[in-house]
């Protein structure tokens, strides 16, 4: 047995003793229907510097016209292909750097400008745990002193900041006796991830945005590393932003679940309705990706063939047509709409089949997955 496992019954989801759920935040402002954090249209193009003069030549549209709310105590999950924009998403959802267009509101309040609220105060509110649990660790700091850090530049003296850093190296399954003098080097990858965890836990966040927190791990201790995400959620009273390109994770973890294509959202809703009955053909299509444990219900066709398109010049209309099977003429022409957010249940998605108004042939009806209909047409032949 691992010192990691021996110190973290929480942690391989077996709590010894039922974790006491605070009765509500007194940090809650505008009560539990509104939204903990809204993004409205972001946008962020990267510009391409080329020629003799290194002038800007084009744009990487990384996050386009982005719109959703996370709700106060879920977990929201950020699905699709590498390159889609998800990291991008969530820098800007922490301002680690600059919008192109677009605005962020925590708790009712906006991000930023002259009355909303500042860098500093939205440090308190929202942590980023990153994939790479090396680069996030200050290797010449023992582990103690890098949790107790924000602590510290925040106010808290330092007797203080180390008493909590080692109450939450204790949370996070750590003996802190045992690992708070350690460096970063002395870890395994999971100790690493559950330090950052706890670093990101000392300013006592509402929100915590996990972009790829588990991708890098084994596939053993990335699930104790998701139940001790689920451990503290309930006890901290926090709200996840979980962000894998890994279905089976987020379908494990998320309450909600938002779909992106090449910096758009393609898709969102309640997580069952999403893997039950996705709506979106590249929704469809990842899911019919997944290696199905029966060999009986594996497909011999991909349900999804070729790379994204370029999103320095993403297709007219539907940026997913000219990798979708059900493509036709409108969808070259009108960009498909996701529709509004209404409630947590709703299921919205930006396909022209969905709108029986939009002149496609299927509209108002969904035809079988691409897999599917690869297995009818491989039983037929
Ligand atoms: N700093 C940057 N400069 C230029 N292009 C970038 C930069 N960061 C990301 N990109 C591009 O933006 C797109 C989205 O990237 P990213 O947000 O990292 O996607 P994901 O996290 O879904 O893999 C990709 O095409 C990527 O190459
Ligand atoms: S809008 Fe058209 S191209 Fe886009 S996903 Fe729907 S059917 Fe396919
Ligand atoms: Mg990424």
């Amino acid at each position: 047995m691992t010192p990691e496992s021996r110190t973290a019954p929480e942690a391989a989801g077996q709590p010894s003793r039922p974790v006491p759920v605070p009765p509500g935040d007194p940090r809650d402002r505008g009560g539990k229907a509104q939204p903990i954090l809204t993004a409205e249209n972001l946008r962020r193009y990267f510009p391409i510097h080329g020629g003799v003069l290194m002038r800007k030549i084009a744009a990487v549209k990384a996050v386009d016209d982005v719109s959703f709310t996370v709700l106060k105590g879920e977990t929201l999950g950020v699905v699709g292909e590498s390159g889609c924009g998800k990291s991008t998403l969530a820098r800007l959802l922490m301002c680690l750097m600059p919008l192109d267009a677009g605005k962020l509101v925590f708790d009712g309040d906006p991000i930023g400008g002259a009355s909303g609220l500042s860098l500093r105060e939205l440090r308190r509110n929202m942590q980023i745990v990153f994939q790479d649990s090396d680069a996030s660790l200050n290797p010449r700091l023992p582990i103690e002193d890098s949790i107790a850090y924000g602590p510290r530049v925040h106010g808290m003296p330092k007797g203080a900041a180390r008493k909590l850093a080692h109450d939450l190296l204790q949370r996070v399954g750590l003996r802190p006796e045992l690992f708070g003098t350690r460096y970063p080097h002395e870890l395994s990858g999971g100790q690493k991830q559950r330090v950052n965890i706890a670093r990101a836990l000392a300013l006592n966040p509402r929100l915590l945005i996990l972009d790829e927190a588990v991708s890098a791990l084994d596939k053993s201790v990335a699930a104790q590393v998701l139940n001790l995400l689920r451990y503290l959620k309930r006890h901290f009273n926090l709200t996840y932003v979980f962000i894998s390109h890994d279905l089976n994770v987020v379908q494990y973890i998320a309450d909600r679940v938002l779909v992106m294509y090449l910096g758009q959202i393609v898709e969102i809703g309640p997580a069952d309705a999403i893997y039950r009955q996705p709506k979106h053909p590249y929704t469809r299509a990842l899911l019919d990706s997944r290696l199905d444990p029966d060999p009986r219900e594996r497909v011999e066709t991909a349900p999804l063939s070729g790379d994204p398109p370029n999103p320095i010049n993403p297709p007219s209309g539907c940026r997913f047509r000219t990798r979708c099977p059900f493509a036709e003429e409108v969808c070259a022409q009108t960009p498909p709409e996701l529709g509004e957010w209404i409630d947590r249940a709703s299921h919205l998605t930006a396909c022209h089949m969905a709108n029986p108004a939009s002149g496609h042939s299927c509209a108002g009806k969904l035809p079988p997955s691409t897999a599917r209909l690869a297995r009818v047409e491989a039983v037929a032949s």
